[in-house]
């Protein structure tokens, strides 16, 4: 614990937390950067609009993984404030499409329908179809948050805090064969499918891992990186091999490869550490990069520090 840096010192202040995420003496390790980040998270959710436009701040940074991560964690504070900055980086064609795809995926997570029409647009006329796919689920989203099934369905409470992309199916819906039928039916709405995706993933058992691993099969990159992020949050070791050989197919879109990297990198068993390592070399830098975010998270769930939001002194 001494080698950290307490919440409430200098790297703990607003300013100091800044400094931090926006690399302003040019030599803040990456990984850092994000612990500043999910510390501001938990800041912004609580409604201090101020860490809502530091992170927003961010989307000038070069790095497309940090960037990505800024959406995502604007999406999870559910701030109304947040929607500008969104709005914004998913108009930019000049953000890379991850960075795109996280923000109108965040949009859907706040759930308010003032952006439905912004999201029409881009689900009908946006030329990358990541983007389109990422607009149409985040109509349903709302949709779906707005309408009266939201307070009539029998949903399982998750165990994982996260808003996703879709809410499971309802708690009746437990025949893993049919679930994962539903999962690989290109012919069904993708929201379904995606609702099928987090069923299975709060079933859990070793027969829905290896149903969500048959998802690594589809043709749509979104869907294999949605997987992927499952399995990082079920942090089941049964997910391990399928995950290094997303991780090891360099044909594979880089999005869908480096959320693989996340994934093991919080599933962290033993032999997930040489495998990091080696990425952490990567050709592709949002590949590198969360290789060298997942050894950090790898270094956390293996030591005593207490907090993953402390930032390591230098
Ligand atoms: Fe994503
Ligand atoms: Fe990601």
């Amino acid at each position: 614990m001494d080698e950290l840096r307490q919440a409430n010192g200098d790297s703990g202040s607003l300013d100091g937390l800044r400094a931090t995420l926006l690399n302003l003496d040019g030599k803040t390790p990456l990984a850092n950067r994000f612990r500043a980040l999910f510390h501001l998270k938990s800041l912004g959710s609580e409604g201090n609009k101020q860490a809502i436009d530091i992170i927003a701040e961010g989307f000038k940074d070069p790095s497309e993984l940090l960037k990505h991560e800024l959406a995502y964690v604007l999406g999870q504070t559910k701030q109304l404030h947040a929607i500008n900055p969104l709005v914004e980086t998913l108009k930019n064609r000049e953000q890379q499409a991850m960075v795109r795809h996280e923000a109108a995926e965040a949009l859907g997570a706040i759930g308010d329908d003032s952006v439905l029409s912004i999201l029409e647009d881009y689900y009908k006329n946006d030329p990358l179809e990541v983007i389109r796919q990422t607009c149409e689920l985040a109509i349903e989203r709302i949709k779906w948050e707005h309408s009266q099934a939201k307070n009539t369905e029998d949903l399982e409470t998750s165990a994982f805090s996260s808003i996703d992309p879709a809410p499971p199916l309802p708690k009746d819906q437990q025949q893993v064969a049919k679930l994962r039928a539903l999962l690989n039916n290109q012919e069904e709405p993708l929201f379904q499918r995606y609702r099928a995706m987090f069923r299975l993933r709060d079933i859990g058992t070793l027969e829905a891992v290896e149903a969500l691993a048959s998802g690594f099969d589809d043709s749509s990159a979104l869907f294999r990186h949605e997987i992927a992020y499952v399995f990082g949050q079920l942090c089941d070791p049964a997910s391990v091999p399928a995950l290094i050989k997303v991780l090891n197919n360099e044909k594979e879109e880089s999005m869908v490869r480096h959320e693989a990297a996340e994934a093991l990198g919080s599933i962290a068993t033993d032999e997930v550490l040489p495998v990091l390592s080696k990425f952490a070399k990567d050709n592709e830098t949002v590949v590198r990069q969360s290789a060298e975010v997942a050894l950090d998270m790898y270094e956390f769930e293996n030591s005593d520090q207490v907090d993953y939001t402390l930032i390591p002194t230098q």
